[in-house]
């Protein structure tokens, strides 16, 4: 059976149980990239929020609400990317999924660093949940990114009644993305006629619509539950590999639609992160297949955090110890 290249990433090791049983050391982690750091506060210094410009934020409010997405101006200093896209690249070399790199307080600073752009988007106090995931699209990891789907996934309206959201999938590429290697394609809400009453149809006529959305590094992307949108597959002639990462981000006048959330004004202690990457692991078990030993690690896992038992998908519950 061909494995799914989301769980390629693993398979370096002719030991894999000693290979995978790695990921619960924080020290191995550190060791990976000693640039990153772990604690169990990262927001607890002064992550100062990154600097969009007015006109910036004014267009991202605006083409939210009309378009469904919004593109703000590369901001996230070069350094921060290159720190971010670098953890990436060693994590891969260690033998292991993209995806860990929310274990590292930069990842989860600069989540909080955002919150100047998202704030105007969402509202004061909006907040991350742990429903990420990380990509590093190229030809020598996974050849395309996620093909053509809406976020929709929960029953409840995601949008308010001016159209600004509720929810939206934040997306950050820590490399530039580019058409050759892999940068998000979507429907502008605006030009999708399935919108806003049948979002489970898919099917759109007219290819003029398609809206390529390349983006330098530090760019802040972000888009509603509705809009339909893909990540393309990469070319042998691009310049590098697309490395990005999605994660959801909600308005604090909801409840969580996630049972998940994550607090800037509290601790998130490693375990917690790990139970996070777990969870969001057997959410796409079904796309992907991972191992027997990777299952199990994640039901280990995922019981750090509190209501863990919501959090694994129905049709594993029966499969967990
Ligand atoms: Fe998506």
């Amino acid at each position: 059976m061909t494995r799914h290249p989301e769980v390629n990433y693993f398979y370096q090791s002719n030991d894999m149980a000693a290979h995978v049983a790695r990921i619960d050391s924080v020290y191995f982690w550190r060791g990976v990239n000693p640039h990153l750091t772990i604690t169990a506060e990262p927001f607890a210094g002064s992550a100062r929020p990154y600097t969009f410009g007015q006109e910036d934020i004014d267009r991202a409010v605006s083409q939210v609400t009309i378009e469904g997405y919004l593109q703000t101006r590369p901001t996230l200093p070069v350094d921060h990317c290159q720190a971010l896209s670098q953890g990436v690249h060693n994590i891969i070399a260690a033998g292991f999924h993209p995806i860990y790199l929310t274990l590292y307080d930069e990842y989860w600073q600069t989540m909080q660093r955002i919150t100047s752009v998202m704030e105007p988007v969402l509202g004061p106090g909006c907040y991350p949940l742990g429903d990420y995931w990380a990509w590093c699209i190229s030809k020598q990891t996974a050849g395309a990114g996620w093909g053509p789907h809406r976020d929709y996934q929960f029953k409840s309206r995601t949008l308010r009644e001016d159209g600004r959201p509720t929810l939206v999938t934040v997306w950050l590429p820590f490399t530039d993305a580019t058409t050759l290697n892999g940068c998000m394609y979507l429907i502008p809400m605006d030009r999708d006629d399935n919108l806003p009453d049948h979002p489970e149809n898919y099917h759109f006529g007219d290819l003029q619509d398609i809206r390529a959305l390349p983006a330098q590094a530090g760019t802040v992307l972000a888009w509603n539950q509705y809009v339909m949108h893909w990540g393309s597959r990469c070319s042998q002639f691009a310049q590098g590999p697309r490395i990005s990462t999605g994660i959801y981000f909600q308005s604090a006048d909801y409840d969580p639609y996630v049972g998940k959330p994550v607090d800037f004004k509290q601790p998130l202690p490693f375990e917690r992160r790990l139970g996070f990457v777990a969870s969001n692991m057997l959410n796409y078990h079904q796309y992907h297949s991972y191992p027997t030993l990777l299952l199990d690690m994640c039901f280990r896992q995922v019981q750090a955090l509190p209501n863990f038992a919501s959090l694994v998908p129905s049709t594993l519950l029966e499969l967990m110890p």
